[in-house]
């Protein structure tokens, strides 16, 4: 797994998951930016009293990101940091070049072999991911869910954001990684012919939907299926799958098992899993009226 050290050179202002809230519940912050549909399944989970979690805060890349509305509209405070200023404008307080080496040698999103310009993007990619984490610790955020946010984030982000020294960064990815890592899980899967597709959720590390896998599921994809279909009954399993895993984290049932010399392996301690992981399947099934009816 991912072991982000916090090396002396990333000391300073930054987000503190912190304590619980009074409540002792966990707090969560989820980063969007766009429709934000995974969001609205757990305002909805949240208004149903089903999720064991506070949405403390909602941030985007992008001010006209759907999913803002959607958290203001549920009353959750949000936030926009905006990646185009940083990453085109002047920097006001670029980081230092040590920091800078630290991370780039652990860094696995940026592969520009052009050693300046990858740091440069760096350099800009931490001064925002700084002023995300003066929001994080504005409103104490424990976790931070990504749901649609289409930023990579940097080993200076994820070792400034961990949770007891566990994982803080969570992400949902619409594909049964390893395969079809990317931005374009569901069109990726489709064109492939695949007959299965399947919804990771995993933590974040230095790579690119390369994290230790918490939770997978899959759905079926029939022969009639268009990607919009395909899309669809996915979206609906993300949409269960998400607020479960939550649930999971907030009740300390998700164990990261280190394996000398492999990945991590992540253990869900719950007696009822494999009851959860069929539901999640069977879900899958019935879903998709629209498809089931066309078939008839
Ligand atoms: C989802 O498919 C998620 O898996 C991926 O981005 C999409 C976000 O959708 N990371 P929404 O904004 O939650 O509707």
């Amino acid at each position: 797994m991912s072991s982000h050290t916090q090396g002396h050179e990333e000391s300073g202002a930054t987000a503190r998951p912190g304590p619980p809230g009074p409540s002792g519940r966990l707090r969560v912050a989820v980063l969007v930016s766009g429709g934000g549909t995974n969001l609205q399944a757990l305002i909805d989970w949240a208004k149903q009293g089903r999720l064991e979690a506070d949405i403390v805060c909602v941030g985007s890349d992008r001010a006209s990101a759907y999913g803002l509305v959607r958290a203001q509209q549920a009353g959750i405070p949000t936030f926009v940091v905006s990646y185009e200023k940083y990453l085109k404008g002047p920097l006001d307080e670029p980081a230092e070049e040590a920091l800078i080496a630290s991370v780039d040698a652990r860094q696995r999103i940026l592969h520009d072999p052009d050693g300046e310009s990858r740091r440069d993007r760096l350099r800009r990619l931490i001064a925002a991911e700084k002023e995300i984490l003066a929001h994080l610790e504005a409103h104490g955020a424990d976790l931070v869910c990504l749901a649609g946010f289409m930023r990579l984030l940097t080993p200076f982000f994820l070792g400034r954001f961990r949770r007891n020294d566990r994982p803080g960064v969570v992400n949902i990815h619409p594909a049964l990684l390893p395969a079809f890592p990317g931005q374009h899980g569901y069109r990726d899967t489709y064109r492939y012919g695949c007959k299965w597709g399947g919804i990771t959720i995993h933590f974040v590390d230095e790579g690119e939907d390369t994290g230790p896998v918490i939770a997978q599921a899959v759905y079926p994809i029939w022969d009639e299926d268009a990607c919009e279909d395909v899309q669809q009954r996915g979206l609906h399993l993300e949409h269960i799958m998400y607020a479960q895993v939550i649930n999971w984290i907030a009740r300390d049932r998700v164990r990261l098992v280190p394996r000398p010399g492999g990945r991590p392996r992540v253990c869900i301690e719950d007696p009822l899993y494999r009851e959860v992981v069929g539901s999640w399947v069977e879900a899958a099934f019935r879903t998709n009226p629209d498809v089931e009816l066309r078939r008839t």
